[in-house]
């Protein structure tokens, strides 16, 4: 069977260097795709005196694309300072690949910004964040479109499961419309909190289901 990936993805894909994660990691991140369902997670150690990445792993739930693109990039990430290793873009990705189909290219722009977000992540709980702009409901609106709902591999504000979004004196409460004892429940809880607890001006993330 002929495949439409070039040898180094397939290579990649066979054989994805990094794969699994790392408990307690310093930073990491979950990113879901809308368009096709599927996730990646990516996990960082830093070393704090060099700000460099020690470490790295992904999991993904993704495509061969996806998968081939966690591989190159945490080998492309590994070593580098935290500002070097944001710059990795997926046309880099891609490029050390031997190209991807253009249909796949969501793919890998998945797993880069997985990396981009474990970053970030680890920035906000390092307090490394420069730009410490006030917390709003636009940008939780922001961080929720990257929580997926399971049943729909929609974005949660896509899937329009969130029916109100509070934030005052530190507190963030977010309104979703699923019943508390929904078998997702407690998963997209956890990943709500997850997403803005680490907001450098947030104290408090209430979820509230509505039934
Ligand atoms: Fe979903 Fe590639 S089709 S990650």
């Amino acid at each position: 069977m002929k495949f439409p990936y070039s040898e180094t993805v397939m290579e990649h894909f066979r054989h994805p260097r990094n794969v699994g994660r790392i408990e307690n990691a310093d930073g990491k991140a979950t990113e879901g795709s809308p368009a096709c369902g599927d996730m990646v997670s990516v996990y960082i150690n830093v070393d704090e005196s060099s700000n460099k990445i020690s470490d790295v792993k992904f999991e993904s739930y993704g495509c061969a694309s996806n998968i081939a693109t966690g591989s190159i990039i945490t080998e492309m990430a590994k070593g580098k300072t935290l500002d070097d290793a944001k710059k990795i873009t997926w046309r880099q990705a891609s490029d050390a690949l031997g190209g991807l189909p253009p249909i796949k290219a969501h793919c890998s722009v998945l797993a880069v910004e997985g990396l981009r977000s474990a970053i970030q992540n680890y920035e906000e709980r390092h307090g490394l964040v420069k730009e410490k702009k006030p917390t709003t409901v636009e940008t939780i609106r922001q961080r929720l479109r990257r929580v997926m709902d399971p049943l729909t591999g929609l974005g949660l504000v896509r899937a329009k499961l969130v029916t109100d979004i509070e934030v005052k004196d530190g507190t963030v409460r977010v309104v979703v419309d699923l019943p508390s004892d929904h078998q997702f429940a407690s998963a997209i809880k956890h990943e709500v909190i997850e997403k803005i607890e680490p907001l450098w001006d947030v104290e408090e993330v209430l979820v509230d289901f509505t039934e």
